[in-house]
């Protein structure tokens, strides 16, 4: 039996769990695989129950399953909380507590969606990309401090090993072996250290990949050139913080943030999250946009639970909803049938409808 824990989280995270609730029910269904679901605290909700954002019993639920299926945390109310109880840090220690290195980003804007973007159409067809990001090193987790002197000061500190490295580089090579075979390792060379030797161990690894091509690209032209021209992208390999803002700027090109999936491996359960946050702004309101926490099962699917023939299916089934003219609020625009503009559960009921019809 396949062992799921989901973690609903905060803000719109319950309310978008609930529809891959329904994904899960409906591939258990009709794959006839033995799924068990339990649901554990993280977050701010978990910080007011139990004192902590990450429950010792929700990590220990975690390391033991064969996937962790994570909506999001955070909201206004935990916000003037102290750094270490914060929301936030529940999901740090998750990761590191997965050892969750390898933060996988696939960025696709799915046909029908084209015109949801803010970018003109010529520019956003066939965007095709993986973002790889480095999760579980550099500034966000070493180390932090604040002091005052005759003013503040705070400190944080941007530091990796050979080793982190080496393991999150492999992967954007061996991803980009079975694509496309382009890699672009995005660093800031030109004033960080760490990242010169980021670009080194890259130089040194490539001429094991021969079948890949390898190019450097600073992280400022990067994020220029991904809304100049995205096409030109297949694999982008970067650390952590890179990482996160590049790929919140990506999910532009595919209409709206509360489309795109995310992975998260390591050498053990793999951590299955969408790219946003808990959206305070539209918590409550039933309108969140579910298909990033949908595609992020389909992706649970094929990385953990050996069914990839039902990953397939949630993806079709997601783009065959949106061929229909269905929209979440998010991607609706003014030329959206009114009459298609649907409810986050009514958006996860047709697509499970989509998936077993
Ligand atoms: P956010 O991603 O929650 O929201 C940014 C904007 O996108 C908002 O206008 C929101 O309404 C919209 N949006 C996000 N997801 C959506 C969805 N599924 N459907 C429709 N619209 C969606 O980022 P924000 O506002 O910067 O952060 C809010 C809270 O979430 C903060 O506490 C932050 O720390 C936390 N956060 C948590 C993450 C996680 O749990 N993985 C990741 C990013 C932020
Ligand atoms: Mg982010």
């Amino acid at each position: 039996m396949a062992k799921v824990v989901l973690l609903p989280g905060d803000g719109i995270g319950p309310e978008i769990l609930q529809e891959a609730k329904k994904v899960i029910h409906a591939v258990a269904k009709a794959s006839q695989a033995e799924i068990d679901m339990q649901e554990y605290p993280i977050g701010g909700g978990a910080f007011d129950e139990f004192g902590a954002p990450l429950p010792q019993h929700t990590l220990e639920a975690a390391q033991k399953a064969d996937a962790v299926l994570l909506a999001a945390v955070g909201g206004p109310k935990w916000d003037t909380l102290p750094g270490h109880q914060r929301p936030e840090k529940g999901l740090l220690e998750l990761r590191k507590g997965l050892n969750a290195y390898a933060n996988i980003r696939p960025v696709r804007c799915f046909s029908s969606l084209v015109g949801a973007s803010t970018l003109r159409a010529e520019v956003v067809n066939n965007v095709d990309l993986v973002i790889i990001r480095e999760l579980t090193g550099g500034v966000y987790f070493g180390e932090k401090k604040r002091w005052t002197e005759e003013q503040r000061f705070a400190l944080d500190t941007l530091i990796y090993s050979e080793e982190e490295v080496r393991r999150i580089v492999k992967v954007g090579f061996e991803t980009a072996r079975q694509r496309r075979k382009h890699l672009t390792s995005v660093d800031k060379a030109n004033v960080l250290d760490s990242s010169r030797m980021w670009r080194e161990i890259v130089e040194e690894m490539k001429v094991d990949y021969p079948d890949v091509t390898v190019s450097h690209m600073l992280v400022d032209n990067c994020a220029m050139q991904l809304i100049r021209n995205p096409g030109q992208f297949d694999v982008v390999v970067t650390e952590n913080m890179f990482g996160d803002i590049l790929s919140d700027e990506a999910s532009m090109l595919t209409g709206s943030i509360g489309m795109l999936p995310s992975a998260s491996l390591g050498d053990q359960a793999g951590l299955y999250e969408p790219i946003h946050g808990s959206a305070p702004d539209i918590a409550g309101k039933g309108i969140a946009n579910p298909c990033g926490i949908i595609l992020s099962t389909a992706m649970m699917f094929r990385n953990s639970l050996g069914l990839s023939e039902y990953a397939d299916k949630i993806e079709q089934a997601v783009n065959e909803i949106l061929e229909e003219g269905y929209r979440t609020a998010d991607l609706a625009g003014n030329d959206t049938d009114p009459s298609k503009i649907l409810s986050t559960s009514a958006m996860g009921d047709r697509i499970v409808q989509k998936l077993v019809g």
